[in-house]
């Protein structure tokens, strides 16, 4: 706790120093490199809903409808871009075999309005969103047949819209796929074995979850290698992917804590990032996860070494971890947050979820998040050179979050689901529409 105090005060110490000996005023777009992209996200999941039930996303946002006047909300801030995803089964129902030409024609129409309205899209290929039929087939990502059926669904993709498309992203926050869905068993498909499976109906928590990420890694490769070769002389688009980590600070000046840090970061980004860079998995994983992690062979290790045009980074949040080697909740858990060795504690907590509509619609806390994050990422790129390329924030509209269904509210819009899913702007859309009309 004393710990978290200081942290936070630290943090705002240094924003403060650096607003007033850099600028002495607040930042904005011009502020920023030239090109510097600014944008909002979503997913098709998460908003384009399906039939009339609210149970789950079947309505969602109702953008299948609704595009239009989105985009039009999006102009209106001044945003330069819109990140959102495809639905594999709106092309391939089934997976694989027909393609639905509805599909096909839902997103022509999105990506020609959002083009018409000078808002570049970047296509996220997968978020989330498995088609039934290929888990009831083999189980999904847990069999590398899914390799082959992604890469014809992505190669779909490029073919359809690659002519008007530049910006690919082939998954979204592979790790949270790989730990939500088959370790703790909070996600679709809902597979673990931790508390000796209670909550779960299948899976095994100490080897599913790296199957998963395995396959996917391959599967990336895969589908940046046909474009690289097939489509990007031609469509002269890039593609990348969208990694999602915490970052960690040590609990302790302990060399135990300081290690495990690097460690917990390992479990997250090294994961994914390793092997997309050097080709393997960190060798704190290869150590600790040992016979368990699969190998990549020569081949596929050169295959996965740079494919990449660019790497997004969604990021949250800070934790504190420290070193836990002998936790018996570890050791009962035996999976891969017991593997890292780590155990983490949160810094902060961004949300509040039950707030009414004029309540929701003054988000000071959002402002400042935004208002600080872009600040230090600023830093980042004048002072420590680092080469970002632009921002999306997540979200354009309050959507409906997985296990948390639609309590929380992440959108600079509110959408009032009571009401005919009507948007209404919240104080951070002023806020944005200034930063970037400056
Ligand atoms: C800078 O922006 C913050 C957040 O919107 C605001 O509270 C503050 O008043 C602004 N300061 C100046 C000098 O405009
Ligand atoms: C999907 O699979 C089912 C059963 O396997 C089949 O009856 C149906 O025709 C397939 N639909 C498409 C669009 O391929
Ligand atoms: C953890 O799970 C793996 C894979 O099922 C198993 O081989 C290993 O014995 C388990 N470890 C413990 C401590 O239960």
């Amino acid at each position: 706790m004393m710990k978290g105090i200081n942290g936070l005060i630290f943090a705002i110490f240094v924003v403060g120093l650096w607003i007033q000996i850099c600028c002495g005023q607040n930042i904005s777009r011009g502020s920023f490199p030239e090109g510097f992209v600014f944008g909002t996200a979503s997913s098709a999941y998460q908003y384009e809903g399906k039939v009339v039930d609210f149970s789950n996303a079947d309505v969602a946002n109702d953008q299948y409808h609704l595009y239009s006047e989105d985009i039009k909300l999006m102009k209106d801030m001044g945003m330069d871009a819109y990140r959102f995803s495809i639905a594999w089964s709106r092309i391939y129902p089934n997976g694989t075999g027909q393609i639905n030409q509805a599909g096909i024609d839902h997103y022509n129409n999105l990506i020609n309005t959002l083009l018409a309205n000078g808002i570049e899209p970047y296509v996220t290929i997968y978020h989330w969103d498995l088609p039934q039929s290929l888990q009831d087939r083999y189980l999904g990502w847990l069999n590398p047949q899914i390799i082959k059926n992604f890469a014809i669904y992505a190669e779909t993709c490029f073919k359809e819209f690659g002519d008007r498309v530049k910006f690919w992203i082939t998954f979204n926050e592979p790790l949270n796929i790989a730990v939500q869905g088959y370790d703790v068993g909070l996600q679709a498909p809902g597979r673990c074995s931790v508390l000796l499976g209670v909550l779960c109906q299948g899976g095994n928590s100490a080897t599913e979850p790296y199957i998963v990420g395995h396959n996917i890694l391959l599967s990336h490769a895969t589908v940046v290698d046909t474009y690289k070769k097939k489509y990007q002389p031609e469509q002269r688009g890039s593609i990348g992917i969208s990694l999602n980590s915490y970052w960690y600070e040590p609990a302790t000046n302990s060399p135990d804590d300081i290690q495990a840090t690097q460690r917990a970061l390992d479990f997250n980004l090294g994961w994914f990032i390793e092997p997309l860079i050097l080709g393997d998995y960190p060798s704190s994983m290869r150590t600790r996860v040992a016979s368990r992690l699969p190998s990549f062979s020569k081949i596929e290790s050169t295959l996965l070494k740079g494919s990449f045009d660019f790497i997004g980074i969604n990021h949250y949040t800070t934790w504190y971890a420290s070193n836990n080697n002998i936790n018996i909740v570890g050791v009962l858990l035996n999976d891969s947050l017991a593997d890292s060795g780590a155990s983490t504690l949160r810094m902060d907590d961004g949300n509040n979820p039950l707030q009414s509509i004029k309540d929701a619609l003054k988000d000071q806390k959002r402002i400042k998040y935004h208002n600080d994050y872009l600040t230090n990422l600023l830093a980042a790129i004048k002072d420590d050179g680092c080469n970002v390329k632009g921002y999306f924030v997540w979200s354009l509209l309050d959507n409906w979050e997985w296990q948390a269904g639609f309590s929380s509210r992440f959108g600079l819009y509110y959408v009032d689901y009571n009401d005919k899913l009507k948007r209404y702007a919240k104080d951070s859309v002023k806020w944005f529409k200034n930063f970037l009309a400056s």
